[in-house]
C-alpha cells in the first residue's frame, strides 16, 4: 500500500496592492459595503507578472520547503482558469522555467476547486506507483478577466499562486480527496472564451469578462461546503471535534462562517486570510494552506480538512494528516 504526504508548501502575490478604497475609483462601492459583505480589505493585482510568473514563484518556495531536489520532481499539474496562453499550458512551461527535463506536466481546469481536483489527481497517481513526487500549483490572474465597471464582482477577485509537493510517505497523511460537479447549466459563474466572429475578415470577439449570479452561488456554496465536509467526515468514521482545522476556499467570509455554523465547528479552527487576497480562485486554497503552515496555525501532526468550491459549478475536499 503507497500512502501519501504534504512534503512542502509555497505561495506567492505579486506586489501592487488594491485596497477597497481604490476601487472607488472605477465603481460606486465603499470599504464598509465590501468587508461587511465579504471580509475583504485588498487583493494583489499582477502589472507585468503573467501566471506563469506566479506559479513559478510559488514552486520555488514549496520545492524549497519540501527539501527535495526539483530533479526529484516527475509529475507537475497546475490547476487554473487562467492561463497566458491556451496551449503551451502554465504547467509546461513552468516544468522548462524550473528546469526540469521530459516530465508529466498539464494543466486542468475545474476553477476554484481546481486545486482539490489536481490534489485528487496527484494523490492518486502517486499512489499508482507510477510517479514519486508531484508539484501541484494553483495560480490565477483573475484581474485579467474583471470587469472594471461591475461592482458585483470586481471587488471580489484578486491574483496569486499557491504551490505544494506531494510525496510518498510511511504513514497515510493525504487520507482521503473527494470531488464532484454539477454543469452549471442557469450560469450562474462564467466567462466565455473568444470565439471566431467572422471567418471573413477572421475577427475575433473581444475577451470576455466574469459574470456571476451572487446571490445564488452563495446559496450554492453554504450549501456544498458543509456537505463536502460532512461527507469526508462519514466517509472516514471522523467527527468534526477530532478536527483541528479547517482551511475553506477563500470566497466570502460570510459563506466561511455559515458553514462553520452550521458544521458546529468553532470559527476559531477555520483558517482565513480572505482580508488581505479577496478570491484567488484556484489559488485560494493553496495560499491559505502555505500561510496556515507559515504561521504555525497549521503544525505538523494536526488533522484538517481543506474544501473548495466554485465555477463549474465544482466542489472538492480533502481529509489530510499534516
Ligand atoms: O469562488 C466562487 C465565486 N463566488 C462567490 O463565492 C460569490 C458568492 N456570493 C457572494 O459572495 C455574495 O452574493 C456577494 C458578495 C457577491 C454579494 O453580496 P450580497 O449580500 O449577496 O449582495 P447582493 O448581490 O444581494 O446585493 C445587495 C445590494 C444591491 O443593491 P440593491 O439592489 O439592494 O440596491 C447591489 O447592487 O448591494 C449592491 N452591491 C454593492 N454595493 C456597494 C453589490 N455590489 C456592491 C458593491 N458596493 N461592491
Amino acid at each position: 500500500m503507497i500512502f501519501t504526504k504534504i512534503a512542502g508548501t509555497g505561495s506567492y502575490v505579486p506586489n501592487k496592492v488594491l485596497t477597497n478604497d481604490d476601487l472607488k475609483q472605477f465603481v460606486e462601492t465603499s470599504d464598509e459595503w465590501i468587508d461587511s459583505r465579504t471580509g475583504i480589505k485588498e487583493r494583489h493585482m499582477v502589472v507585468n507578472e503573467t501566471t506563469l510568473d506566479l506559479a513559478y514563484n510559488a514552486s520555488l518556495s514549496a520545492i524549497e520547503s519540501a527539501g527535495i531536489e526539483k530533479n526529484s520532481i516527475d509529475l507537475i499539474i497546475v490547476a487554473t482558469v487562467t492561463s497566458d496562453y491556451a496551449f503551451p499550458g502554465v504547467a509546461q512551461l513552468l516544468q522548462a522555467k524550473l528546469g526540469i527535463e521530459g516530465i508529466t506536466a498539464f494543466d486542468i481546469n475545474a476553477a476554484c476547486s481546481g486545486f482539490v481536483y489536481a490534489l485528487q489527481l496527484a494523490d492518486k497517481m502517486l499512489k499508482s506507483g507510477a510517479f514519486q513526487n508531484a508539484l501541484i500549483v494553483g495560480a490565477e490572474t483573475l484581474t485579467r478577466l474583471t470587469d472594471w465597471r461591475d461592482r458585483n464582482t470586481c471587488v471580489l477577485f484578486g491574483d496569486g499562486a499557491g504551490a505544494m509537493v506531494i510525496s510518498k510517505s510511511d504513514e497515510n497523511q493525504i487520507m482521503d480527496v473527494i470531488t464532484g460537479a454539477q454543469g452549471d447549466v442557469d450560469m450562474l459563474l462564467y466567462c466565455k472564451n473568444p470565439d471566431l466572429k467572422d471567418p471573413e475578415i477572421n475577427a475575433i470577439s473581444p475577451q470576455d469578462h466574469i459574470h456571476m449570479k451572487g446571490p445564488e452561488v452563495f446559496k450554492f456554496a453554504t450549501r456544498i461546503m458543509p456537505k463536502t465536509v460532512s461527507d469526508l467526515l462519514q466517509r472516514n468514521n471522523i467527527s468534526a471535534d477530532d478536527l483541528d482545522h479547517v482551511v475553506a476556499h477563500q470566497a466570502n467570509m460570510r459563506i466561511i462562517d455559515k458553514s462553520a455554523r452550521d458544521l458546529n465547528i468553532s470559527m476559531d479552527k477555520m483558517f482565513t486570510n480572505i482580508d488581505k487576497y479577496g478570491n484567488t480562485s484556484a489559488a485560494s486554497v493553496p495560499i491559505a494552506i502555505d500561510e496556515a503552515v507559515r504561521t504555525n496555525f497549521l503544525k505538523r501532526g494536526d488533522l484538517f480538512i481543506t474544501v473548495a468550491f466554485g465555477g463549474g459549478l465544482t466542489w472538492g475536499g480533502a481529509l489530510i494528516r499534516y
